[in-house]
């Protein structure tokens, strides 16, 4: 039985899958580009359909130019921990593809899921760095393509905060009293054979 973090697995996985979690106490150390180009380059190698890569990241490492717009996107709940982030990647994806032998683009079914995939990559990355990643969708969804100068045609996904991970008493009580790896659903809740089941 795989077992890490106080999660247990019903399964054996490998353990980088439990020891990944989404800490909020992260104690404002400055990443190094290469640290952070090496968590976005394992989001690269993520499968895609058609091998399009409609996913794209935008990032801003704190201490540079960009980090209080970036900041500033997110809502107020989130800012109050990810102020303390290394840094914050926005990522999107790109709507359309132009399949082999089309003669132009058209609306890609699996955009949001292509992307999805290289976030799982990067957020196993970052943990495996020592640098855990939090993932929001608590961002100001409207305002954030025009913020970042995101065009026509593709979609801001999430962002997601990446540091150092402090202790929690770095944290409000209340949010200190969450900080903890989450449990999951049973597999038989989620996983059917044959067919889906309600
Ligand atoms: C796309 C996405 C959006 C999320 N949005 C937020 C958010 O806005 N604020 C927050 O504190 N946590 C957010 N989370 C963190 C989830 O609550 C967390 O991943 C989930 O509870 C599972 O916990 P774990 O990642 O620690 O295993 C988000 C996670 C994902 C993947």
């Amino acid at each position: 039985m795989t077992t890490a973090n106080g999660r247990t697995a019903d399964h054996e996985i490998g353990k980088l899958f439990l020891e990944r979690w989404s800490p909020r106490a992260y104690t404002g150390e400055a990443i190094p580009e290469e640290t952070l180009l090496t968590i976005l380059e394992a989001a690269r190698w993520a499968p895609s359909s058609y091998n399009m890569q409609p996913w794209r990241f935008v990032y801003a490492r704190r201490d540079t130019p960009a980090w209080e717009k970036f900041l500033g996107l997110l809502v107020p709940f989130n800012q109050s921990w990810a102020k303390n982030a290394a840094a914050l990647v926005y990522i999107i994806s790109k709507t359309h593809m132009q399949p082999p032998g089309a003669d132009n683009p058209v609306p890609s079914h699996t955009h949001s899921f292509d992307t999805g995939a290289a976030w799982g990559s990067l957020a196993l990355q970052a943990e495996k760095s020592g640098w855990p990643a939090h993932g929001m969708v608590g961002f100001d969804i409207p305002g954030a393509a025009t913020a970042l100068g995101v065009p026509e045609g593709y979609r801001v996904e999430a962002v997601c905060a990446i540091g150092r991970k402090g202790d929690k008493s770095l944290l409000s009580e209340q949010m200190a009293a969450r900080e903890v790896p989450s449990a999951r659903k049973p597999l038989s809740e989620i996983a059917f054979e044959g067919g889906f089941k309600e």
